[in-house]
């Protein structure tokens, strides 16, 4: 029995990765999820969006859905197409949305609940971080209802957009540095786990051994996913997303370090960097829970048992 729900708001740009935090994300009781929002990334936004509302109808998800920011703060958008694919979310056939978009923006949206739940909220943010340092410029009065932010974003040693810099945080630096001198608590979950959490080809199999509309949907998306990164050379799928909410729910399984981390959002070849002081050198305190690493079976067993919590559930896909 769930002593007390923790209310989540779900922050990304589905994609394959987000997609699958979202099935992890609806699997555990004590989640309540009380909003979904889209941002621009991996692809546009309308792609993102009609992402957005096609998962949530797969998953059940019925926590009202709205549309986030269409492009960065300052930057350009850019897009993840080779990674996703032209919809955003290649590979599976889909159910068609059940529900319609939220009239009101990402921003409002998010603010509304953090005004009307009582207990602090989580904000789970998989992709830019463009709607939540919008939603902290436009509604600074909301911080103190925010719990914590836990982001897959950034690399404490390495990028995979740029050889400095992760593609979230890439994408739009201003809004990363908004969110990590914000002064929530934050947890990072950059390319120091999520290329630890690897998926194996082997791994999907146990999940599309489990053989519900779910699972199978979840191997096929980790299908494709793993068919770009083979061609850059990897022997399984880094899953960087679900990482964000898997370490809400089993920290043991993972290594987390408190650290003082900037945005770079100036430097010629560090543009979208996160500068990790190990050793104290800023006199700042941390700001960041940084995630650094994980047992990968806990994590794949995870992904398993949360694939199973959906036996019972089938929707139409034409
Ligand atoms: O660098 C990985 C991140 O970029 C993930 O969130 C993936 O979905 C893409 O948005
Ligand atoms: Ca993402």
């Amino acid at each position: 029995m769930v002593d007390h729900k923790i209310p989540v708001i779900l922050d990304g740009d589905p994609g394959h990765d987000d997609a699958i935090a979202w099935v992890l994300a609806k699997s555990n009781p004590n989640f309540d999820i009380k909003a979904v929002t889209s941002v621009a990334g991996n692809q546009t936004l309308e792609k993102t969006t009609y992402n957005a509302m096609r998962v949530c109808t797969l998953l059940g998800i019925e926590a009202p859905i709205a549309k986030g920011r269409n492009k960065p703060l300052l930057a350009q958008l850019i897009t993840a197409g080779n990674f996703h694919g032209e919809s955003g979310l290649d590979g599976p056939k889909l159910p068609e949305p059940c529900m319609q978009l939220e009239e009101l923006s990402s921003v409002e949206l998010m603010s509304k609940v953090l005004n009307e739940t009582d207990e602090l909220v989580t904000i789970i943010s998989t992709g830019p971080l463009t709607n939540v340092a919008a939603l902290l410029l436009a509604h600074p009065e909301v911080k103190d209802k925010i719990g914590m932010i836990s982001i897959m974003g950034g690399g404490l040693r390495n990028g995979n957009w740029t050889p400095a810099a992760e593609f979230n945080i890439f994408e739009d630096p201003e809004a990363a540095q908004i969110v990590f001198t914000s002064g929530i608590p934050l947890t990072m979950c950059g390319l120091d786990v999520t290329e630890k959490a690897i998926v194996y080809p082997d791994d999907e199999k146990k999940i599309r051994a489990i053989g519900n509309q779910v699972s199978t949907i979840v191997a096929d998306w980790l299908a494709f996913f793993f068919k770009h990164h083979e061609q850059l050379g990897w022997s399984g799928s880094p899953l960087h997303d679900p990482c964000a909410v898997a370490v809400l729910l089993k920290p043991e399984i993972f290594t987390i370090k408190d650290l003082y981390v900037q945005v770079d959002t100036k430097g010629q070849y560090t543009r979208g960097a996160t500068i990790p002081d190990w050793h104290g050198t800023s006199k700042q305190q941390p700001n960041v829970r940084a995630v650094l690493g994980v047992d990968r079976e806990g994590f794949v067993d995870l992904l398993v048992e949360a694939c199973k919590v959906y036996d019972d559930r089938k929707v139409e896909i034409q």
